[in-house]
């Protein structure tokens, strides 16, 4: 059997700098906080076929988690973030210590405002600083071409695209699908923690997104009405315990009552301590 490509691996920002020197371009960027899954493969796979150079970070950003309970049982796999790194092609992984990210002293937020108020943002306060910092500082320590980020977070994916255009950081901001188990179940780093009964409960935010899309497409367009049909599909799970669903305007992000053109479908569902959200563009 042929050796497993290996990635090289720096730790700290001048070993980042000095392997990426003269490293061939375009660079690909995918920045996670570990716990890879089929979902961070599809990224990786993405950097590495648009890319000469692919470099993946894996920092768990305690800036931006609202809870330190989440923090502390935030899954931490790394001889298995290596493997999937190096299957998939990964030139170089950045592992940096929490010093490297934010070195004494550091003293900057990013914060973006209107994109946040809502949703996530509103459920999570902090959490968007705490992504839009710390991913600020990725990018301009990488100086990628490119920077991968799934549509799964979808008000993530629209922030980052904010922040990076705001500040002038001239790495595009790439989106790519959800990827989802065969139930239908959008794949995250949070599945493993369910237990067997709340896996198999999980499915109910694919079919409640499902659900409002079916009434959509049957002409359906009161926001009101789409949130209930979300809200009925969930009721039916009795695991589940829904902590919103949202119609709003993918751009925006504002609630809609009319939903006169495309809109986003997404939802943050509980199911005991673990929390799951995921969304359905609808256009
Ligand atoms: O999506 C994630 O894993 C994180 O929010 C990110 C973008 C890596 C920032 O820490």
């Amino acid at each position: 059997m042929p050796d497993q490509h290996r990635p090289r691996i720096a730790t700290t920002r001048a070993g980042l700098r000095a392997a990426l020197a003269g490293a061939p371009r375009p660079i690909g960027l995918v920045p996670t906080m570990g716990a890879l899954h089929d979902g961070h493969r599809a990224l990786l796979e993405r950097a590495r076929r648009e890319n000469a150079t692919v470099v993946a970070t894996i920092f768990v950003n305690p800036m931006q988690f609202d809870n330190a309970a989440d923090l502390a049982a935030y899954p931490r796999t790394e001889a298995g973030d290596l493997a999937i790194c190096g299957e998939a092609g990964v030139d170089l992984v950045f592992m940096p210590g929490g010093d490297e990210v934010y070195p004494p002293g550091f003293d900057t937020t990013v914060h973006v405002d209107r994109l946040t108020r809502g949703l996530e943002g509103e459920h999570r306060p902090g959490h968007f600083d705490g992504v839009a910092t710390v991913v600020a500082v990725l990018l301009n320590l990488a100086g990628a071409e490119r920077a991968y980020f799934g549509q799964k977070d979808a008000q993530q994916l629209l922030v980052v695209r904010r922040m990076a255009a705001d500040l002038a950081i001239p790495t595009e901001v790439i989106a790519c699908p959800t990827v989802r188990d065969r139930d239908g179940l959008a794949i995250s780093s949070r599945n493993v923690r369910l237990t067997p009964a709340q896996r198999a409960a999980a499915p109910v935010l694919h079919r409640a997104l499902r659900a409002a899309e079916a009434a959509w497409r049957a002409g359906e367009r009161s926001g009101d009405a789409l949130r209930r049909a979300m809200l009925d599909a969930l009721a039916a799970e009795p695991l589940a315990d829904p902590e919103y669903v949202s119609v709003a305007e993918p751009a925006t992000l504002r609630e809609v009552d009319e939903a006169t053109g495309p809109v986003l479908l997404s939802m943050a569902v509980r199911f005991g301590e673990i929390r799951l959200i995921d969304n359905l563009p609808l256009a």
